[in-house]
């Protein structure tokens, strides 16, 4: 299996991982053998790297902790909830709740789960994927935090419409340099907008309703809307704030490249105290993968593998030119791996 750059993706491979439109329906299926056409929509569709098994029988999962099954009925319910607020009508949230308690199942199913995938987002699905990537980093971090399942349940309902605000002002796709302060004051208003849509749902707790107000407020006042300090701030708050900050690193953006998840933590750390919660980054270290599926990676033995597995106790590898062979690396195992290579 590998993650590989569209430029290296040839007919003839076979696909690892489901390809969903924005509503959720699927456009190619896990194991689709591609062909040149199959490479043209997706190239199309503005993926710039995907999963990819080497041979039709390779059982590596590349879903993310979530079924398909459950991922596109997040994706659908997801673009209802934004078509919904853009016209000002409720949202369904009888439908986010039952689309929460999938996600929720699948992901407490596994108890050494960690968040371990490359990104694989597109410009265009970004907050549909990131809406999904916040709510399963949320929950893996909730639980090391050791909330109850209902504090989950609440948790993950507000992290899963963190940004629903955000249709209120449509996206855009200028670099950060190039925004306006009129552009700026715009988007720091979809957290005000999100909470508004949300405090009035009868079925969704408060708490949910201050996750969308509050995700971007910093533990030093930095943020926005109200530069409110860490002590004034929800723990659901703060878990969100730094899922979203992790979650748009490991992402392409218009104005950069995506960061490894090394980086990305080396980066969050050091941004604590003073941006983010200590507890909470150090949630988030013990959430995700360092190393996440894909990553080619050299082994204390001197030979080079690419991830195939990972969890927190155990990553599973694939050796690079021999791909029969399947080498394991434990915390305390002879075998380590050195550093990521790709
Ligand atoms: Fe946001």
């Amino acid at each position: 299996m590998r993650y590989l750059p569209l430029a290296k993706i040839d007919k003839g491979m076979f696909l690892a991982n489901t390809i969903f439109s924005n509503d959720g329906k699927i456009l190619l299926k896990k194991r689709t053998k591609l062909s040149p056409s199959y490479i043209k929509r997706i190239e199309n569709l503005r993926y710039t790297h995907l999963y990819i098994y080497n041979n039709e029988d390779e059982k590596w999962d590349c879903s993310g902790l979530i079924s398909d099954k459950i991922r596109a009925e997040a994706m659908a319910v997801l673009w209802d909830s934004l078509i919904s607020a853009v016209k000002r009508q409720p949202i369904n949230a009888n439908k986010v709740i039952i689309t929460i308690e999938g996600i929720l199942r699948d992901v407490l199913q596994r108890p050494d789960a960690l968040f371990n995938l490359i990104d694989t987002k597109t410009i265009e699905n970004y907050i549909y994927n990131h809406s999904i990537n916040v709510c399963i980093l949320s929950i893996l971090m909730g639980k090391k935090l050791e909330l109850e399942r209902e504090q989950l349940k609440e948790l993950a309902i507000g992290a899963f419409l963190h940004d629903l605000g955000t249709a209120y002002i449509g996206s855009s796709t200028k670099k950060i340099n190039e925004l306006s302060t009129q552009d700026t004051v715009q988007i720091r208003q979809h957290t005000k907008y999100g909470f508004e849509i949300l405090k009035y749902i009868s079925n969704f707790s408060f708490h949910t309703a201050n996750i969308a107000y509050q995700h971007h407020e910093r533990e030093d006042g930095s943020g926005y809307p109200m530069g409110l300090i860490g002590k004034d701030l929800h723990l659901y708050s703060k878990i969100v704030a730094v899922a979203d900050s992790y979650d748009a690193m490991i992402s392409d953006r218009a104005y950069r490249e995506a960061f490894w998840s090394g980086e990305a933590l080396a980066e969050l750390e050091q941004d604590s105290p003073l941006k983010y919660d200590p507890k909470v980054v150090d949630a988030l270290i013990q959430s995700v993968a360092v190393y996440p599926v894909g990553s080619v990676v050299l082994l204390s033995n001197g030979e080079q593998a690419v991830v195939v597995e990972v969890t927190s106790s155990k990553t599973i590898l694939q050796h690079l030119q021999t791909t029969d062979d399947f080498p394991e690396v434990y915390k305390d195992s002879e075998l380590q791996i050195e550093k990521r290579l790709a």
